[in-house]
């Protein structure tokens, strides 16, 4: 283990896939008001100020040109049901509604629409809650890339980015205080992850593990969701989101493609180890633990249950998280990289087929929204 390893708090133990780690992490204090962590990594100045990175240049002029104001860009006087978008979710995961409740010893069993209206109910304000959180870590590590990284163009671009994720957090936190009913503490799972990415000396690691992983996880979630949602604030919102979202994986994949070039295989290979493990936390642990409780499920049935389910074949939530993080590893080169260790292992899990999906890195011309309303408009 090096150093690096020893110190994480998350990644690197051996408990991938304990039930008893993952309900142990659910007694981790994160605080009420405040949570402190570590931020490593040296801040580096750099004298060379020539506009190099014809790439990242044209990323943060677009930055700046589709910069929205989250306070009068959004309808905020638009009335909302939270009931009503809670089920506009429920069809989609009707499927898998229906796989839970066939699995033999199922808590949902006996589950009828009102249980799982209470349930979706309770749902929707989780994955907000966790949006808000996710994009407050966001916020916070990118301004640590705006120190660490050693490029000039980087710095002008993640220097915007942090003014995107702080648009985000108000938002989302906007948008649970006034439309919603109910807040959650951050997942576990989600703010060790985060933990350890601040945690991490290595600059591109903030990149890694934010840009490519927590960010490929975000656009899916946010991607599911605006398909689902009629809701015109919360569509509109997600779309903007969105379209930041795509710019600051493309941001990530620019940035690492380049460094990655100049890397040796054993460096490489830290980068393939990371990569699957946070990735394979991120399906195995993201688990609603407070939301089930509330709605009668303990959380020990619920954890074996759920487990079972993440690492059952054709998992809806594993190709979703991994139809983005998969073509973005090929592009990066980690796909292939040594013995190609992160090919065999994407295939040992059945998502391989994805190293073809779109690529976050181009997606972003396409998904400029905020472009297209101003010409619209105009
Ligand atoms: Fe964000
Ligand atoms: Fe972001």
């Amino acid at each position: 283990m090096t150093d690096v390893a020893s110190e994480r708090r998350y990644l690197g133990r051996d408990d991938v896939n304990s039930v008893e780690s993952i309900l142990a992490d659910d007694e981790i204090d994160f605080g009420d008001a405040v949570h402190t962590t570590a931020a490593r990594g040296d801040a580096i100045f750099t004298w060379d100020y020539d506009r190099t990175r014809e790439g990242l240049g044209k990323l943060y002029e677009k930055a700046k040109t589709s910069q929205w104001n989250g306070a009068t860009d959004l309808d905020w006087d638009t009335p909302v049901d939270p009931e009503k978008v809670a089920l506009e979710m429920a069809p989609a995961a009707a499927m898998v509604q229906q796989r839970m409740a066939d699995v033999p010893g199922s808590p949902v069993k006996s589950w009828g629409p009102k249980e799982w209206s209470e349930f979706q109910v309770e749902a929707l304000n989780w994955r907000m809650s966790q949006f808000l959180h996710g994009e407050q870590g966001a916020l916070i590590c990118t301004a640590k890339i705006v120190e660490t990284t050693p490029w000039i163009d980087a710095k002008y671009y993640a220097a915007s980015q942090v003014v995107d994720e702080a648009r985000h957090v108000e938002v989302f936190s906007r948008y649970l205080d006034t439309k919603l009913d109910g807040h959650y503490p951050v997942n576990p799972a989600l703010q060790l992850l985060i933990d350890d990415i601040i945690g991490d000396p290595r600059w591109d690691m903030t990149y890694m593990g934010m840009q490519i992983m927590v960010e490929g996880l975000a656009l899916a979630a946010f991607g599911f969701m605006h398909s689902v949602t009629e809701e015109p604030l919360l569509k509109k919102l997600l779309r903007y989101v969105m379209a930041d979202e795509a710019r600051h994986v493309a941001f990530g994949v620019l940035s690492l493609q380049e460094y990655y070039a100049g890397l040796d295989a054993k460096e490489l290979r830290e980068r393939q180890e990371f990569t699957f493990e946070a990735a394979l936390r991120m399906r195995d642990r993201l688990m609603m633990h407070s939301v089930w409780e509330k709605v009668g499920v303990d959380r020990r049935t619920v954890t074996e249950f759920l487990l079972g389910m993440r690492t059952m074949a054709n998992n809806p939530f594993q190709a979703a998280l991994f139809s983005k993080i998969v073509p973005n590893c090929k592009k990066l080169g980690l796909l292939d990289a040594g013995d190609g260790w992160l090919r065999d292992r994407f295939t040992e899990i059945g998502v391989i087929q994805f190293e073809d999906a779109t690529d976050t890195g181009e997606e972003y011309e396409s998904l400029d929204e905020v472009a297209k309303d101003r010409a619209a408009a105009s």
